[in-house]
């Protein structure tokens, strides 16, 4: 496992020249292919940016969560042990590269494939290779998908906009994508997570009482079994296109509800050199020194989302940013009962031995 934070991005003319030129339509022109310096060359010194309103990002997530009175007399997340490590909270950027990435990245790509118009698709060029050389960044999202409904549509499930839906509806029955997801889990994901557990002093077997009738032997009473995880399952699939002057605005997750022994993990399927926007996170909670966290693809960054605020800078480049989030909840830390009075539509979790 590495740990570095505030990793330069080093800005790659020719990987960038593969990216689409801009339009000041808001519709990318296409040939990819053809894209010349000359047009990367005027993006830079005067970008017309095709996307300015609305929400930085299509999500396919409908976590929210809105004022409720009874608030002030919820009791919280009853957890037996009480707060996670100190050192569980550092952000860490580790590897994830493997056969269960690159079927987690085809998936992703076959699920935008039939996306529909109103997530957007790929230019006609791209469109003629096969999938597995498809480019994520070339992925074109419709401006007005992107538009914020927020005022017209409260109290729906995606007041955010249609494209949203379709997006979780996309990920909820893509029985493949799920699939791959779980993989990743299992076979990079969690090996991180029990070894910084463990590091910390977390022990992954736990006692258990148990019922006079179900004791077993002189010392009956108590058996032993691993600790469990908690994985929000699905996880959010974000498209942040560009170039935008729209943002994810720094936040903790405990503003939507989420507890403090939950872990974060963000991965993106597309180069930061391209997009040139990755996430950010402070380094304790109110001191808003945001710092890169420098994940790119192939790794994924862990962060402790509900107490330290993190954000997404607008994507000014060409290319389109695709990336992939979830949490993993830790037994004795969390409580899976627990909903913030207010929350809507909280996420399903897949329960995992730790
Ligand atoms: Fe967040």
């Amino acid at each position: 496992m590495t740990t570095r934070r505030g990793a330069a991005l080093v800005l790659s003319e020719p990987m960038l020249s593969r990216c689409r030129p801009t339009s000041p339509a808001g519709v990318t022109s296409v040939g990819a292919a053809a894209a010349s310096a000359a047009a990367f060359e005027m993006a830079e010194e005067e970008t017309a940016y095709a996307y300015t309103e609305g929400q930085a990002t299509l999500r396919s997530s409908a976590h929210r969560a809105v004022y409720s009175k009874t608030r002030k007399d919820d009791p919280g997340p009853r957890v037996v042990v009480g707060a996670l490590p100190s050192r569980m909270r550092d952000t860490a950027v580790f590897g994830v590269d493997g056969p269960a990435l690159r079927a987690l990245r085809a998936a992703v790509v076959n699920l935008l494939d039939r996306a529909g118009a109103d997530v957007g698709s790929w230019p006609a060029s791209a469109s003629a290779s096969s999938s597995s050389e498809r480019d994520l960044e070339d992925f074109v999202v419709p401006a007005a998908s992107l538009k914020d409904l927020r005022g017209s549509a409260r109290g729906k499930k995606f007041p955010r906009g249609p494209a949203n839906a379709t997006l979780a509806e996309l990920v909820v029955q893509d029985a493949a994508f799920l699939a791959a997801f779980d993989a990743l889990i299992d076979d990079a994901i969690l090996p991180n997570l029990r070894s910084r557990l463990a590091a910390c002093g977390v022990s992954l077997d736990v006692a258990e009482e148990t019922s006079a009738k179900d004791a077993v032997g002189a010392s009956g009473g108590t058996m032993r079994r691993r600790r469990v995880g908690y994985v929000q399952r699905p996880p959010t699939l974000r498209i942040q296109p560009g170039p935008s002057t729209r943002y994810v605005r720094p936040h903790s997750d405990d503003e939507y509800g989420h507890q403090d022994g939950e872990i974060n993990f963000w991965m993106p399927f597309t180069s930061s050199q391209r997009t040139r926007t990755t996430l950010w996170v402070e380094s304790e909670r109110g001191r808003e020194d945001y710092a890169e966290t420098g994940v790119d693809t192939g790794e994924c960054a862990a962060f402790h989302g509900t107490s330290k605020r993190h954000m997404v800078p607008a994507n000014e480049s060409a290319c389109t940013r695709v990336s992939l989030d979830f949490r993993i909840g830790v037994e004795g830390f969390y409580d899976p009962k627990w909903v913030m009075r207010g929350t809507k539509a909280d996420h399903d979790r897949r329960e995992v031995s730790l």
